[in-house]
């Protein structure tokens, strides 16, 4: 949440922040603003309420223009959408300007102190208090690193710092602390970049260095020097990140969900490449640092992950019950280590996550390493705290940048690794024969086609069906057994892209309650593909049908019973019964995505949102 981007060099910063923020505004879009600075022309700071289009029309009016500088977009938590609450913020004296991703948790009583002292507050911010504090500091120490250090540690909670002054007019000073805000420092040749996220500056350079929790850098034109908050110097040499910045953008698309839907034959192609090996019968996750005797060990799976990810943890339940034969229990991260959980010897942790840095996910992992429980994280973002956290290795899902708020070819992805995953688990504890594993990797080879299959046949029809169905209030989203998380996914995603009310529902709950909500103007999804719980599903159409609903069913190509019975029928060719979930979820996907356009929502930047949660 609150995207930061810092970068000092030969170019001109305005352009170099602006075009990052530009990158990060998933991340939040309640306000932006940016501090340039030039010796001349001392620190130009503009910021405006609402996106960043609003502050890029300030800026032509009023222009910035320096080498130095920082940008910050905005998910308000503390104070409300206000100018006066957009970053950066500054101290009294004004010559120092701070821009913060996360919370200060104790600032009440850190504000306190400052107001004793007779410090004027201008916003409801916590982040003010940091600039205070700063600011303070530096009059004390006259060194901004000193200032920034001596801050941080009286701060407490998850925060992701940079710090100008202008009277060290050549360096940036970075610092982070807990898990609540990532930072990726990139290395350029004469001239270096900060980010919260890594697509803000890959198209400048992809060696990267992150910072680690209670660190701080200071980054000048020619390099960088970290160390700890304590103190001690810290040698990170930078990683090399393959990811290709034109991913990032939007092309012909309209909007990047779109990009996103369409690009998941892709995807999916690249989570496989290198790792399956179908006539052999076999599934290579290098990535995976556990060995064969460590898996077999393994007795207890929690899958901890949050939204959409957690979907994804609900299918990876059945799939990897069925496939390797371990017990595995699907936690909502946010509530996992509030509950106590006891673990017990011979757990694994798998911690699901398209971003990495989802706070709420990373405190999951915590509390498992305290246990002594071994974490494997399926994760997208490359070099993300989740990937570099997870001592049992991240299993990369190599989808690319996802920038829509709403995920979707990762959420796909997430249920093809917990596939690979599961199949890696039978292989190492001997739970399926290879013909078996070859009949299961025949038929995640064919996947990508099939998805590609069903956005070429559905497109059209889920376009038709928006236009039917977008003035509805609520909706109703009918799944059982594996595709019940994606009657969840469904409902989520029409609800948080067009705000229409929507609910997952097991279908054989219904008649405990829901079904009094049904009538004739109630759209009810139902998910029905043939597998072993079809005829249930039928019954359950039957049940909607006879109070009036109005069914869109998911069906298998050359189902002919249920389009007798549903409204509108939308096919998915036949795979393997714990696949469907990968091919049933992209209907709903693009019926969401047209409802909402439909509706005027915005789709990439939903209300109230941002892609990386890293607040608790
Ligand atoms: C919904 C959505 C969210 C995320 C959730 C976890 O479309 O994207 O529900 O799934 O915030 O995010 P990650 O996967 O980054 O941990």
């Amino acid at each position: 949440m609150c995207g930061i981007v810092g970068y000092i060099g030969p170019r001109e910063a305005t352009e170099v922040v602006v075009g990052g923020l530009q990158r990060l505004e998933y991340r939040g879009y309640d306000s932006a603003g940016i501090a340039i600075f030039a010796p001349g022309a001392g620190l130009q700071l503009r910021r405006s309420v609402g996106k960043l289009s609003n502050l890029v029309a300030r800026l032509r009016e009023t222009p910035a223009s320096g080498n130095i500088g920082m940008g910050h977009t905005r998910w308000a938590t503390h104070g409300g959408v206000t100018e006066v609450n957009a970053h950066p913020h500054r101290d009294t004296s004004g010559e120092i300007v701070v821009i913060q991703n996360g919370i200060v948790e104790n600032y009440l009583e850190l504000k306190g102190r400052l107001l004793e002292q007779g410090v004027q507050f201008h916003s409801q911010t916590d982040t003010e208090v940091i600039a205070h504090m700063v600011g303070l500091a530096y009059h004390q120490t006259g060194s901004l690193e000193a200032a920034v250090r001596q801050t941080m540690g009286q701060l407490r909670g998850g925060n992701a710092v940079v710090a100008f002054c202008v009277r060290e007019p050549g360096r940036l000073v970075a610092a982070r602390l807990g898990n609540a805000g990532g930072v990726a420092i990139g290395v350029g040749e004469g001239e270096m970049f900060i980010a919260s996220d890594m697509p803000a500056i890959l198209d400048y350079t992809r060696d990267i260095i992150f910072l680690e929790d209670r660190e701080l850098a200071v980054v000048t034109a020619d390099g960088v020097q970290i160390t700890t908050l304590a103190g001690a110097a810290v040698q990170r040499a930078p990683i090399s990140v393959p990811w290709d910045p034109v991913a990032a953008a939007k092309g012909d698309y309209k909007h990047f969900m779109q990009k996103e839907i369409f690009e998941q034959p892709r995807a999916l192609t690249d989570i496989l490449r290198g790792r399956i090996d179908v006539e052999r019968g076999e599934v290579y996750l290098d990535d995976l640092t556990l060995d064969d005797a460590a898996l077999r060990k393994v007795e207890r799976i929690y899958a901890v992950a949050c939204g959409t990810a957690w979907h994804a943890g609900l299918v990876a339940k059945f799939v990897i019950e069925q496939l390797a034969r371990v017990r595995v229990e699907v936690d909502y991260a946010s509530e996992f280590r509030y509950r106590n959980p006891v673990l017990g010897k011979d757990a694994l942790l798998l911690a699901i996550s398209q971003s990495g840095e989802t706070v709420d996910t990373l405190a999951a992992m915590e509390e498992a390493r305290t246990q002594g429980v071994p974490a494997v994280a399926i994760v997208n973002a490359i070099g993300s705290q989740a990937a570099r956290v997870a001592d049992g290795g991240p299993l990369y899902l190599h989808a690319g940048p996802e920038i829509g708020v709403a995920s979707t070819k990762a959420f796909t992805s997430m249920l093809v690794a917990a596939y690979l995953l599961g199949l890696r688990l039978a292989a190492a504890r001997g739970t399926l024969t290879q013909a078996q594993v070859r009949e299961h990797l025949q038929h995640l080879v064919e996947l990508p086609g099939k998805v590609a299959e069903v956005l070429e046949s559905s497109a059209q029809q889920c376009e038709q069906l928006a236009e039917r169905f977008h003035h509805a209030t609520n909706a109703l989203y009918l799944g059982r057994q594996i595709n019940y998380p994606i009657a969840l996914e469904g409902a989520l995603k029409l609800k948080e892209i067009s705000y229409i009310h929507a609910e997952g529902y097991p279908a054989g709950e219904m008649k405990h309650g829901p079904v009094a909500l049904i009538d004739d103007t109630l759209p009810v999804v139902c998910i029905a593909p043939q597998d072993g719980i079809y005829e249930k599903m039928l019954s359950n159409v039957e049940q909607v049908k006879a109070r009036g609903g109005q069914v869109i069913a998911i069906a298998t190509v050359g189902d002919t019973v249920l389009p007798t019975k549903a409204d509108h029928t939308i096919f998915i060719p036949a795979t393997s019964p714990l696949l469907t979930p990968v091919l049933t979820v992209v209907p709903l996907q693009l019926f969401a995505y047209h409802v909402a356009l439909r509706r005027g929502a915005d789709v990439d930047q939903p209300r109230n949102l941002a892609k990386s949660v890293t607040v608790e």
